[in-house]
């Protein structure tokens, strides 16, 4: 059975001691084997995430690294020592760092290979502004995001993508059923011509307990990534429900 991926992107939300909390009642849930759930907290909650997590079936990784792994980069995450930490992946290329702190598509790919090289895995986020969708831009805009964010990338290595329509998120307004599905096949061939057929795809943008099930039910989409709907263990949990219900018991 191919596992579905569900991951959790905290932003910059939760303090240590609400990481523990959360992560102590979300223990007392069950989750189908059949989902592999990773958890993205601010870099100043990876401790108690790793206590927390340590022997059970939860993952945890950092929200972003930077390009080198030690030196005078004052302010920047290591992804070696997200790696020491316990931690087995890292988001690159988030809407959010490409909008606030003006990180461009090659800056990215370097993440990508520094994260490789280490054997972790980055989650590469792209997705396009609402402008872009309705200048008929979308796909032009993801192939680019796509070819240069994987130029470096190693074939070999895990890889996720996330696609994530910077209209949806936060925003409430959810991709439908039929711009979704469009949107991961068209994704699915880019991938596919650049070689890289077996990436899996999350879905990202306001995904809700309530409309998990029916996104998950879209062809291509191989999980989520939440934002705001992860904070609180019971959405979290309902949406993993949401995922779930299509895999065999
Ligand atoms: P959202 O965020 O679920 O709150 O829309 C998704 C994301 O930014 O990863």
């Amino acid at each position: 059975m191919v596992k579905k991926i569900l991951a959790a992107n905290w932003k910059l939300n939760k303090n240590p001691t609400q990481t523990k909390a959360f992560f102590q009642e979300l223990k007392k849930q069950t989750f189908h084997s059949g989902i592999t759930t990773i958890f993205f907290p601010s870099a100043t909650c990876f401790e108690s995430a790793q206590t927390e997590l340590l022997g059970t079936q939860f993952f945890w990784g950092a929200q972003n690294c930077y390009t080198q792994n030690q030196g005078a980069f004052t302010g920047e995450i290591s992804a070696q020592v997200v790696k020491e930490m316990g931690g087995g992946y890292i988001l690159i290329g988030h809407s959010e760092r490409r909008q606030y702190f003006l990180e461009s598509d090659e800056f990215i790919a370097q993440k990508l290979k520094t994260i490789q090289d280490l054997n972790l895995v980055p989650m590469l986020c792209v997705g396009e502004s609402l402008e872009q969708r309705e200048a008929g831009l979308t796909v032009e805009h993801l192939n680019k995001q796509i070819q240069v964010g994987l130029s470096l990338a190693d074939k070999g290595k895990k890889l996720i993508l996330a696609y994530e329509p910077i209209w949806a998120i936060g925003t409430g307004r959810v991709a439908t059923v039929a711009q979704v599905q469009e949107t991961h096949s068209e994704i699915c061939n880019i991938l596919n011509k650049i070689g890289f057929p077996d990436v899996p795809i999350l879905y990202g943008g306001s995904v809700k307990a309530d409309n998990a099930k029916e996104l998950a039910s879209v062809k291509h989409v191989s999980g989520f990534l939440v934002g705001g709907a992860s904070l609180e263990v019971s959405s979290f949990t309902g949406i993993s429900q949401g995922l779930s219900s299509l895999l065999s018991q």
